[in-house]
């Protein structure tokens, strides 16, 4: 690991806070120092790119605009203003963090990073953003793109991928971020990360650390970070039902109270094996349209009868999951009741609802289709 003198650190801040303060992305959660604005939009980036999220901040800062707000919120509203970002336990960890903040904090958010990180969902990356941004507070923020810059600056080897690497980038950025605006130069390496100092083919010659750089005085950018691979997310696969009454409706199950998409709202699917999957996939013929004499069974618990065709097939990863989903179309004779946790509705109620990605996709492929076949 590489070392700069307090004088180089001195030098490395002032020029940084100078390419920030002429290069720093126009952003709304940039516009104040309000921490309520803040917390929500580093909740937002963790796993969403900032062009994503600019659009669901402005939308959610209006349906809540005070802590108070989304405090009180039902959990249907919130999801709904989550609707598409994924990882929804953020949504409802803020939540839970907005009601703590009304009952052990008079409202307000704390300002020290011990009080901010008893929170729910907030984390180590986020309690530091929060208390460098909003509160002045000479805390590191660190996430994949600081470990990316900060380990090209110094040339650190530790294994990025590994929790206990982040007390080597934690101490290290005790050592070299400002005292005098440390909100500034967190966003300053986020910045610069995402734009610049980037995963693949950094673009040193426009970076304004390029003379403390050890990687590039090394030539050695392209080594760094030094990341263990994850392991792949496991495949699961699935077949959903599209079952549609002869009033126009169509069966949406709603998921359990808790886990994987809790409480969220999808065509009912049915896991099934691999071999199961590539069969149905496979011997359904090219018989487009044609309603099967011997169909195949989709949802037994069903009176449905099945077009023989597979209409579709989406793919959706989460973090430790790799989803696999044949889409199926079906039709009821009559008008059944709903079972448990389902109701039949139709297409123009859809947005009432909140889908998760993977059931946007499922539309998605099948509106795709029924173009694809005149419909
Ligand atoms: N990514 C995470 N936090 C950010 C911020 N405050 N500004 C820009 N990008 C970010
Ligand atoms: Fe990253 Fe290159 Fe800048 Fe070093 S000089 S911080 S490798 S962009």
């Amino acid at each position: 690991m590489n070392e700069l003198t307090p004088d180089q650190i001195a030098a490395l801040q002032t020029k940084f806070l100078a390419w920030y303060e002429q290069e720093k992305r126009n952003l709304p959660w940039r516009y104040n120092h309000d921490p309520y604005r803040i917390w929500i939009s580093e909740i937002m980036l963790q796993q969403t790119r900032v062009d994503t999220v600019i659009d669901y901040f402005y939308r959610f800062m209006e349906a809540f605009p005070t802590i108070n707000d989304l405090a009180s919120a039902p959990e249907e509203k919130l999801l709904k203003q989550w609707e598409g970002l994924g990882y929804y336990s953020r949504a409802r960890n803020l939540q839970a963090a907005a009601q703590q903040i009304m009952t052990d904090f008079g409202g307000q958010m704390p300002d020290s990073l011990e009080a901010i990180r008893t929170l729910k969902g907030i984390g180590p990356y986020t309690a530091g953003a929060i208390a460098s941004i909003a509160f002045n507070l000479p805390e590191p923020a660190i996430d994949g793109n600081v470990m990316r810059v900060v380990s090209r600056l110094f040339e650190i080897e530790a294994d990025i991928a590994k929790p206990a690497s982040r007390k080597i980038f934690d101490e290290k950025m005790r050592q070299i971020i400002s005292l005098t605006a440390p909100g500034d130069f967190n966003q300053a390496l986020m910045d610069l990360g995402s734009s610049i100092c980037t995963p693949k083919t950094p673009q040193c010659s426009s970076c304004p650390l390029q003379t403390f750089c050890a990687a590039y005085q090394h030539g050695t950018m392209e080594k760094f970070p030094i990341k263990s691979k994850k392991p792949k997310p496991k495949d699961v696969y699935y077949v959903a039902g599209i079952m549609e009454n002869p009033q126009h409706e169509f069966l949406l199950q709603k998921r359990a109270a808790s886990g994987l998409l809790a409480n969220m709202w999808l065509f009912p699917l049915r896991e099934v094996s691999q071999g199961e999957f590539d069969a149905l996939k496979n011997e359904t013929e090219l018989d487009l349209f044609a309603i099967a004499e011997e169909a195949p069974t989709i949802f037994p618990e069903y009176d449905v009868v099945w077009q023989k065709k597979v209409i579709g097939e989406v793919t959706h990863v989460f973090s430790h999951l790799k989803w696999h989903v044949l889409i199926f179309y079906g039709r009821t004779s009559k008008v059944q009741l709903p079972p448990k946790n389902a109701v039949w509705a139709k297409k123009e109620q859809f947005s009432e609802f909140v889908f998760p990605k993977p059931q946007q996709k499922i539309i998605a492929s099948w509106q795709k289709y029924l173009q694809a076949n005149n419909h």
